[in-house]
């Protein structure tokens, strides 16, 4: 793991009737897989997608490499090298894969009334060799496994140069086999100083994936708790990672928008 990429402090969003947020925070290191856990609804999604650009936060501020900044949309995100690979995938069926990977950005010639067909396959053929991914340009994104359309939404978001990758819960819809090759991508990313953000429920999964690993529950986050990469994490953590169902609830009922904290604070951040 490296210096800080990004950090959330202080965010809190609302949705009519839901406190989704109150006060969240994370922080994410570049070259690092950092697990996001948490019940079903503890906000995981709508934290990531307010860095992702695609809702706004009530409060709080994201500081990314150092400076302050405001991510009003997707495009913003886009340019400052964050990327988020979601739940449902966004490819378009129709296109072939290099008009996926390059929608909205294409090349053109003459005059710029034609697609340069070439150029944009020739493009997409590198990054996919780059990843040593084994796909011809030319597919039609609905004639892809969803394993293979969450490969090119992975080249998709490395063609934006992307710094930031978040992947929630990427391997839902995946076979073992293609698990392998999405774990053999994270660790090409890491490698490149890429920092990930890894959603998942599966604890065997995480074990093997994550450097670090925040817990989110009552949709509150606190200070990490756990610096050190070489502390293990605890055995009460994996509780609330993986344990039945999911993160323990203490204290009887759970408050949406309330503060609840147990003694240890709500959000706990583990290195491996
Ligand atoms: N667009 C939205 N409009 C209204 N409420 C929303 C919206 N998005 C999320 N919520 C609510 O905010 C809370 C947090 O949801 P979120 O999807 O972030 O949780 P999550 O941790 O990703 O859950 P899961 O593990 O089920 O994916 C939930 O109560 C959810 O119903
Ligand atoms: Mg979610």
């Amino acid at each position: 793991m490296g210096d800080v990429l990004l950090s959330m402090e202080g965010i809190d969003k609302s949705f009519p009737g839901v406190h989704a947020l109150d006060r969240a925070q994370f922080e994410l290191r570049t070259g690092e897989v950092h697990a996001l856990v948490g019940e079903n609804g503890a906000g995981k999604s709508t934290l990531m997608k307010i860095l992702a650009g695609i809702y706004a936060k009530d409060a709080g501020v994201l500081l990314y490499r150092g400076q302050d900044v405001d991510i009003p949309n997707p495009r913003a995100a886009q340019h400052l090298g964050i990327s988020m690979i979601h739940q449902e995938l966004n490819l378009m069926n129709h296109l072939t894969l290099a008009q996926n990977v390059f929608v909205g950005r294409e090349p053109r010639r003459g005059f710029g009334l034609m697609l340069d067909e070439s150029k944009i396959n020739a493009q997409a053929q590198g990054l996919f060799d780059s990843m040593r991914l084994r796909l011809d340009p030319r597919t039609k994104a609905a004639d892809l496994t969803v394993a293979k359309q969450q490969m090119v939404e992975i080249a998709k978001a490395l063609s934006f140069n992307s710094q930031v990758l978040i992947m929630d819960e990427p391997t839902a819809a995946l076979t073992d086999a293609e698990i392998e090759e999405l774990f053999r991508i994270i660790h090409q990313l890491r490698e490149k100083g890429v920092g990930i953000v890894y959603i998942s429920h599966r604890l065997e999964e995480l074990k093997r994936i994550s450097d670090r690993i925040t817990v989110m529950r009552y949709q509150i986050f606190t200070r990490n708790l756990f610096e050190r990469r070489t502390s293990p994490v605890l055995p009460s953590m994996w509780r609330d990672v993986g344990g039945r169902g999911g993160p323990t609830r203490r204290g009887g009922s759970r408050r949406r928008g309330g503060v609840e904290r147990d003694g240890h604070g709500d959000a706990r951040t583990a290195d491996r």
